[in-house]
């Protein structure tokens, strides 16, 4: 499970990176994975309407998005942003963020890719303001709704607080703790009962990425996936990412990891061999199960769909 903070404000020991490492540290406890994007310290670019993620389905601005923040939000099972109120708004820095996510929006309404995890993905909302106005988180609720719905999240929930101004105010609230513990439980608990199932292959990049996307997309509530990969590829088989997408799912962002690292601080329930039947697979003492698969990479889109045809069966068992 992989939780994906994005710390809004200009100021590194300001009130919303202390709610928002207060946040990841208790999704921590529960077993997640987290990174921390400084949105201020990124090479992040407003948004230049050049329209290409519309038709492509990609943006074409060579900066911080395409090369790592567009993979985590992808890959992120909970997305959190955190910001402070700027003129009864987010910081430019997270709004700057979130209108370059206008390619997850064409990706989903232009191009009609899903993520494959939107049965569970969640998005939430920590934010700060010094006065204490009835309409203060207005405009970012609303922005935020939409910046969730555009990358398949639920908008799940928020904790916002008033009459934090000094750096360190947020430190000092009396109820800060118990307020973001209360919030992650009830945000992950429903995540962390699900099944493991851990899928192993060759090299991460093809029939196990497939598989990976089917099963989330028809089971994610009820299974947590990683795949792992004997000896990993460098990024997902073209092929395979175009005839998921060619069934609506989208795969581009996913990255082959060594099944050590898939296995860090995380055990499988279950473990599902993808390919030849004497690949190696980790003993993790729990059950295990193959799928005996040919080894050889798809070279054509006609083949890439015949696997997904053959996986989306087999998924459909697995998961019934
Ligand atoms: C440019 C700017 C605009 C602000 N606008 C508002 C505002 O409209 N309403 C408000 O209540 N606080 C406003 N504030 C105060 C911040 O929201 C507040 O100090 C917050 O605690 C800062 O959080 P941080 O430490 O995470 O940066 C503004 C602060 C700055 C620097």
């Amino acid at each position: 499970m992989l939780v994906v903070g994005l710390q809004g404000s200009p100021r590194r020991k300001g009130n919303s990176r202390f709610l928002l490492d207060t946040f990841l540290k208790a999704t921590a406890s529960f077993g997640a994975e987290t990174r921390l994007v400084e949105v201020d310290r990124c090479n992040i670019l407003p948004c230049k309407e050049y329209t290409v993620c519309e038709k492509k389905g990609y943006c074409p601005i060579d900066d911080d998005m395409p090369a790592e923040i567009y993979g985590l939000i992808r890959r992120a099972d909970v997305v959190v942003a955190a910001t402070p109120v700027f003129f009864y708004n987010m910081s430019a820095q997270l709004k700057g963020l979130i209108d370059r996510c206008q390619t997850f929006w064409a990706r989903k309404y232009r191009m009609r890719w899903r993520d494959p995890r939107l049965k569970t993905k969640k998005g939430y909302l920590l934010s700060v303001a010094a006065t204490r106005g009835n309409n203060l988180f207005d405009a970012i609720h609303l922005t935020m709704q939409y910046f969730y719905d555009a990358i398949d999240a639920d908008y799940a929930g928020h904790l916002t607080y008033r009459g934090i101004e000094g750096p360190k105010d947020m430190a000092r609230h009396a109820t800060v703790g118990e307020d973001v513990q209360r919030a992650v439980a009830g945000l992950l608990s429903p995540l962390a009962d699900r099944k493991r199932l851990l899928i192993v292959g060759p090299s991460g990049t093809c029939a196990t990425q497939i598989a990976a996307a089917l099963v989330r997309s028809k089971a994610g509530e009820r299974f947590d996936v990683r795949v792992g990969a004997n000896r990993p590829g460098a990024h997902v088989n073209d092929h395979a990412v175009k005839a998921m997408a060619a069934r609506g799912w989208d795969i581009a962002y996913e990255v082959p990891v060594a099944t050590e690292q898939a296995m860090d601080q995380w055990r499988p329930d279950l473990v599902l061999g993808v390919g030849p039947a004497a690949d190696a697979l980790p003993d993790v003492g729990g059950a295990i199960i193959r799928w005996d698969l040919s080894a050889a990479l798809p070279d054509s889109l006609d083949d890439a769909t015949r696997l997904c045809d053959v996986i989306d069966e087999k998924a459909a068992v697995l998961v019934h």
